[in-house]
C-alpha cells in the first residue's frame, strides 16, 4: 500500500485531536516504568547478572532509543493508529503489517495480563487480602480480571478521561522512583558493588535446554551464568521494562501536532526513563548484596532490610499506582491497533467502529480486554514476560528496516524529524534487537514460533480473502508529497 493510502486514510480519521507533547510523554513514562524496574531489576541483578544489571539496563536502554529514534521518523511522517503496523503496510506489504501487528497485540496483551497479575500481588501485600484469590497460586485471579474491567471502561469512556487518569498516576511513580534513589543514597555500601560483574559460572544442572538462550544453545556452549553473557541475557530480559514507549506512536491521529509533537514525546519519556531506571538499578545493587536480592519484591524488601520500612511502604504504593498506568496505556494501545486492522478489513470490520458519542474504538477495547481477562485471571503467567520483550524487539526490527525503504520509496514525503545516519544506523539498530532476541532463552522462541503460525493461519484464512486493500488500485490517490 503506497504511504499516500495511508496518509488519505488517516485524513478520513474519526478519532478526536486531543493531546499535546506533555500529555504524549505522560502516556508514554506511564507505559513504560513499571514491573521491569519494580520486580525484574531485582530478578535479573540475581540470577544473571549481578550488580552489573545496571550496564544491562544501559544496553536495553540504548537499543530502545535507536528503535525510537527510528519510531520518531516514521511516527512524525505517517501519523496513523496503526504506527509500527501501518509503517510496514506502506513499505514491506501486507503481510509484514499482519506478521507485526499481530505482535503488537502478542506483546501489549500478554503485557497487559503479565502486569495486572503482578498489581494484584502487590495490592494483596499492601491491604493484606488473601493470596488465594489475588496471588500467582491463585485459581482465578480476582484481582487482575477486577483491574482490567475497571480499566477498559476508562478507556472506552475516552481519549482524554484516559490521558489525565494516566498524569496523576505517573507524576506519583516518577516520585517514588526518585525516593528511592534519594533515600538509598544513605544505605549504599561500596561492598555490594564489588564483583560487579560477577565470573561466568555453570548453570544449575537441573536448567534444561529450553532454558538457554538462543545463542548459547545455537553455538553448543556450556549452559553459564553471570560474566558478560549474562549481562547480555539480564539485557534482553529487562528490555521488557523499556517496551510500550512505541504506544505513543499509536496516537498519532489524537495528537493536535503530530508531526512535532510525537518525536518530542517518544524521545522525551524514553530518555526519563533510562535515567530513572539506571540510577534505580544502581541503587538497589549498591543497598543490597545481589546474591541476597528478594526476586518477589525487590526494592521494598531492601528497605525493609536496611531498617526503612517505611520507604518500602511508599515503594509498594507506587508499584500499585504504576502498574496500573501502564495496563491503562496498554488498553487504549490495544484497541487503537485492532481498529487500524479492522478498518483495513483483516480483522472483521464491526471492531473498527467508533462509539457515536465516545469516539473511541469501543467494541475492539471490549474484546481485547475480555481476551486479556481470560488470560490474567486463570494462567500463571509470570514466565511470560519473555514473550513480551520478543514480540517488541521483532517489531522494532521491522519498523527499523521499514525507514530505510521508506526513504527510498518515497524520497519526497515531508519528513519532520529524520532518523541520522540512516540507513547506517536503522541497519545497526535492526541488527541490535536481533542480537538481544537470540540473547532469550529457547523456549520463548518456541512460544513465539507458535504464536507466530497461529497469525499466520488467520491471515490466510481470514484476513488476505478480506483484506479492502487488496482490490484497490496501487496508484497514487492524487495527494501531493510535500518536498
Ligand atoms: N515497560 C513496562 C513494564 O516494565 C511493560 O512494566
Amino acid at each position: 500500500m503506497p504511504v499516500e493510502h495511508v496518509l488519505e486514510r488517516t485524513r478520513q480519521n474519526t478519532l478526536k485531536r486531543r493531546l499535546t507533547a506533555l500529555s504524549l510523554a505522560g502516556f508514554g513514562v506511564g507505559v513504560i516504568i513499571g514491573t521491569g524496574i519494580f520486580t525484574l531489576v531485582g530478578v535479573e541483578a540475581k540470577e544473571h547478572a549481578g550488580p552489573a544489571v545496571v550496564v544491562s539496563f544501559v544496553i536495553a536502554g540504548l537499543v530502545a532509543s535507536l528503535a525510537a529514534l527510528c519510531y520518531a521518523e516514521l511516527a512524525s511522517s505517517v501519523p496513523t493508529a496503526g504506527s509500527a503496523y501501518t509503517y510496514a503496510f506502506a513499505t514491506l506489504g501486507e503481510l509484514f503489517a499482519w506478521i507485526i501487528g499481530w505482535d503488537l497485540l502478542l506483546e501489549f496483551a500478554l503485557g497487559a495480563a503479565v502486569v495486572s497479575r503482578s498489581w494484584s500481588g502487590y495490592v494483596a501485600n499492601l491491604l493484606h487480602l488473601p493470596a488465594g484469590w489475588f496471588g500467582e497460586e491463585a485459581t482465578v485471579n480476582v484481582g487482575a480480571i477486577f483491574i482490567i474491567a475497571v480499566l477498559t471502561v476508562v478507556a472506552v469512556a475516552g481519549i482524554r478521561e484516559s490521558s489525565r487518569l494516566t498524569n496523576a498516576l505517573v507524576v506519583i511513580k516518577v516520585s517514588v522512583c526518585v525516593l528511592i534513589v534519594v533515600a538509598g543514597l544513605f544505605f549504599v555500601r561500596g561492598a555490594n558493588l564489588q564483583p560487579f560483574v560477577p565470573p561466568a559460572q555453570p548453570a544449575e544442572s537441573s536448567a534444561s535446554v529450553v532454558d538457554q538462550p538462543l545463542i548459547q544453545a545455537v553455538a553448543g556452549l556450556e549452559q553459564s551464568v553471570y560474566g558478560f553473557g549474562g549481562v547480555l541475557t539480564a539485557a534482553a530480559v529487562v528490555f521488557f521494562a523499556y517496551t510500550g514507549f512505541e504506544a505513543l506512536a499509536n496516537l498519532g491521529e489524537e495528537t493536535r501536532d503530530p508531526k512535532r509533537d510525537l518525536p518530542r514525546g517518544l524521545l522525551g519519556s524514553l530518555a526519563v526513563c533510562t535515567v530513572l531506571y539506571v540510577a534505580v538499578a544502581l541503587i538497589l545493587s549498591a543497598v543490597v548484596d545481589y546474591r541476597k536480592i528478594d526476586v518477589g519484591a525487590p526494592i521494598a524488601a531492601a528497605f525493609q532490610d536496611v531498617g526503612a520500612p517505611w520507604v518500602g511502604a511508599l515503594v509498594g504504593l507506587g508499584a500499585v499506582t504504576g502498574l496500573t498506568s501502564v495496563m491503562m496505556v496498554e488498553l487504549v494501545t490495544l484497541g487503537r491497533i485492532g481498529f487500524a486492522m479492522s478498518r483495513d478489513g483483516l480483522l472483521p470490520r464491526r471492531f473498527s467502529e467508533v462509539h457515536p458519542k465516545w469516539r473511541t474504538p469501543h467494541r475492539m477495547t471490549i474484546a481485547i480486554a475480555l481476551v486479556i481477562m481470560v488470560l490474567a485471571g486463570f494462567v500463571p503467567i509470570a514466565e511470560l514476560a519473555d514473550m513480551v520483550s520478543i514480540g517488541a524487539l521483532s517489531g522494532f526490527l521491522i519498523v527499523a528496516l521499514a525507514v530505510p525503504v521508506l526513504r527510498r520509496r518515497n524520497p519526497g514525503l515531508q519528513r519532520p524529524f529524520r532518523m541520522p545516519l540512516s540507513p547506517v544506523l536503522p541497519l545497526v539498530t535492526a541488527a541490535a534487537c536481533l542480537y538481544l532476541m537470540v540473547n532469550l532463552d529457547v523456549f520463548t522462541w518456541l512460544r513465539f514460533g507458535v504464536w507466530l503460525l497461529l497469525g499466520l493461519a488467520i491471515y490466510f484464512g481470514y484476513g488476505r480473502r478480506h483484506s479492502v486493500l487488496a482490490g484497490r488500485t496501487e496508484k497514487g490517490t492524487g495527494l501531493k508529497e510535500t518536498p
